[in-house]
């Protein structure tokens, strides 16, 4: 098996602020292997864009990587600085498309210009391999080719989603992170976005880390997939896995929070209480408060991620992931029979 492409292993972030110290991000571990696409998905405030900046380095100001490793290829990054990661990791081996991406593009400058820009402060490329780089990635997400020099604004908002691929792709980064690419948008925009990501899979061997609140989208789109829950990854492993044989409460939740084509007139489902608030240590399962099936062991240490059933794709950090099929069941079953009484 050749290397992975990235990984995270046991990374703790926290943000220092004038009030407490947030603990943003917990114990938190998951690979993306080469040419995969791979989910982050969790609610809003779960850790993860704090994720996302931490692997491109950029951080916010007060934030800090406390402990663990991010790992490019093998080789740990956590510590690079700014010069560090402009040198060997931004836009050559990883890019990022940002949310709300087709306002990440200069207004007042011409799409080639913005790509020899670039291509200048990363590489020692001729001014001709990057416009021929440039072309090739016109082609390839759909873009005419005469269109180069034009400016930003005079491409509709679809097509400047597609500028914006093609110049992620431009350096030929190994990976691609892509934080709510789709949020705010449309439908039909979103559909249009992941056909695009689709089709750049078939045609360029790229990784994509896909952070989204939408498990559905993750579903659709990935091979694997994390879910986060307060700073904490809750699971990782194959979308078969986690979207088909859930181990967390909180994976088996969001999943129904979601429509499920399989089951079109199921009930949507809502998870009870709030996310909760990180400030200081995280000394318990951050799920607990909200989880049907919780035990005050639940309380008594942020809780592993550890492999389900042995298996050391697939991990959890549940201290009843065991029980989770019994108990999983038997809360449908009583749920069927409410339903028969009502
Ligand atoms: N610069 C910052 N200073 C303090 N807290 C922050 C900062 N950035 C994010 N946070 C907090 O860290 C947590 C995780 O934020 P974030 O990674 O943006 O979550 P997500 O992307 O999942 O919505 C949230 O509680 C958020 O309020
Ligand atoms: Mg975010």
């Amino acid at each position: 098996m050749t290397e992975p492409v990235l990984e995270v292993e046991n990374l703790n972030i926290r943000y220092h602020t004038q009030q407490a110290d947030i603990a943003a991000v917990t114990d938190a571990s998951f690979t993306i292997e080469e040419g995969q696409y791979h989910g982050l998905v969790g609610e809003s405030g779960c850790g993860k864009s704090t994720i996302a900046k931490s692997i491109i380095g950029g951080l916010d100001a007060n934030g800090e990587i406390s402990a663990g490793k991010i790992k490019f290829r093998g080789k740990e990054i956590q510590d690079f600085d700014d010069e560090a990661h402009n040198k060997e990791i931004r836009w050559k081996r990883i890019a990022m498309i940002p949310q709300a991406s087709m306002n990440s593009l200069d207004p007042v400058m011409r799409i080639n210009n913005q790509a020899l820009d670039l291509a200048e402060v990363h590489t020692d490329w001729t001014e001709k391999k990057t416009m021929d780089r440039l072309r090739e990635l016109f082609d390839i997400v759909g873009l005419p080719a005469e269109r180069m020099r034009d400016y930003p604004h005079q491409f509709s908002g679809g097509m400047q989603q597609r500028v914006v691929i093609a110049l992620a792709l431009l350096l030929g980064p190994d990976l691609i992170i892509a934080d709510e690419p789709t949020t705010a948008l449309d439908v039909i925009m979103q559909d249009q976005i992941m056909a695009h990501l689709q089709e750049i899979k078939e045609d360029i061997d790229v990784s994509l880390l896909l952070i989204t609140h939408d498990i559905s989208l993750v579903f659709e789109e990935c091979d694997s997939m994390a879910v986060m829950h307060g700073g904490q990854i809750a699971e990782s492993g194959s979308i078969r896995d986690v979207f088909y044989d859930p181990k967390h409460p909180y994976s088996i939740l969001l999943q129904k929070t979601f429509p499920d084509i399989r089951y079109p007139d199921q009930e949507l489902a809502t998870i009870d209480g709030t996310p909760p608030v990180l400030s200081g240590e995280v000394t318990e399962c951050t799920f607990a408060d909200r989880c049907p099936w919780a035990e005050p062991l639940c309380r008594d240490q942020a809780p592993p991620l550890e492999p389900s059933e042995g298996d050391p794709t697939h991990l959890n950090s549940c201290i009843r992931s065991h029980e989770m099929d019994d108990l999983a069941a038997e809360e449908t079953r009583h749920a069927e029979v409410t339903d028969d009484i009502n």
